[in-house]
């Protein structure tokens, strides 16, 4: 007699526990993992520190978190130095950084593709022996200081000889993509290999096709299967 009025009840209850769920989850932010490699916190007094300050940015570990604007809780600035690295990997997280420093590390090289995509980047701190992502000419200003290599102010790739718009295709825009990076982007209209394809991508057709698929399958498996299961 009391499983009726109850259901409804149980039902209210479980329906508001997943909405808390969805809701915290929501309201929880990000938390990086580049932040937390190096042990300490982001120092005042340090080149990452002072442009935090300045920033209005939030300190999470050794990064500087955006807390405003379109770009809000993504890592803007990140300090790895004096932290023992040897190599630098997996720096995704951080590909909306302005600022990184990696000196006093014992890194003996690294690869230029871990700055691919990192437009933003305006100063690189790295170990003296080591040369800027790009060479020279990917930056406006590359010095020495002490124990230090400075690269300044990143140039868009686009806009240097050897790197001209026409290594895109006719119907492509060359996009600046990073340090030495760019990358090709159909104009409008045009898409696919080397954006020799006309008109809008073929979306609704693609879905469509791809979807009438799927039903003719499921169709010819259930009818399949359900003769095996008769004939068992
Ligand atoms: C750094 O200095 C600023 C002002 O000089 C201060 O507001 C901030 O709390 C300091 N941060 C740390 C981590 O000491
Ligand atoms: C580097 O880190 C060590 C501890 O890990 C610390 O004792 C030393 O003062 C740091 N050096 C600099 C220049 O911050
Ligand atoms: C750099 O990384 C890219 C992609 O991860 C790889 O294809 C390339 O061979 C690497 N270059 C060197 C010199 O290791
Ligand atoms: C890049 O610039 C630095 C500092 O001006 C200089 O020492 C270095 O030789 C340059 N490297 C190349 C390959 O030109
Ligand atoms: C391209 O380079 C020229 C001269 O070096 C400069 O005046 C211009 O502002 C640059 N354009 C872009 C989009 O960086």
């Amino acid at each position: 007699m009391t499983a009726g009025p109850c259901r409804p009840f149980t039902v209210v209850v479980v329906a508001v526990m997943v909405m808390l769920v969805c809701f915290d989850a929501s309201f929880q932010r990000t938390t990086f993992q580049v932040c937390h490699v190096c042990e300490g916190a982001l120092q005042n007094g340090t080149a990452v520190g002072n442009f935090c300050s300045v920033s209005s940015g939030q300190a999470d570990g050794r990064c500087c978190i955006e807390t405003r604007g379109l770009d809000a809780d993504s890592i803007i600035g990140l300090d790895l130095s004096n932290c023992s690295l040897r190599e630098v990997e997996g720096l995704n997280e951080a590909s909306a950084a302005k600022i990184i420093d990696l000196s006093a590390n014992r890194l003996l090289n690294f690869n230029d593709t871990v700055f691919q995509g990192f437009t933003q980047l305006q100063h690189l701190m790295l170990p003296l022996h080591l040369t800027c992502p790009g060479g020279n000419a990917s930056w406006e200003k590359v010095e020495a200081r002490g124990e230090i290599r400075l690269c300044d102010g990143q140039r868009d790739s686009c806009n240097q000889t050897g790197h001209m718009t026409w290594d895109c295709p006719e119907n492509g825009l060359c996009a600046a993509d990073g340090p030495g990076f760019f990358q090709c982007r159909c104009t409008h209209r045009h898409h696919g290999y080397k954006c020799l394809r006309e008109g809008q991508f073929p979306l609704a057709e693609v879905l469509g096709i791809l979807g009438g698929a799927t039903v003719l399958v499921a169709i010819l498996l259930w009818v399949t299967q359900r003769r095996k299961a008769k004939s068992v």
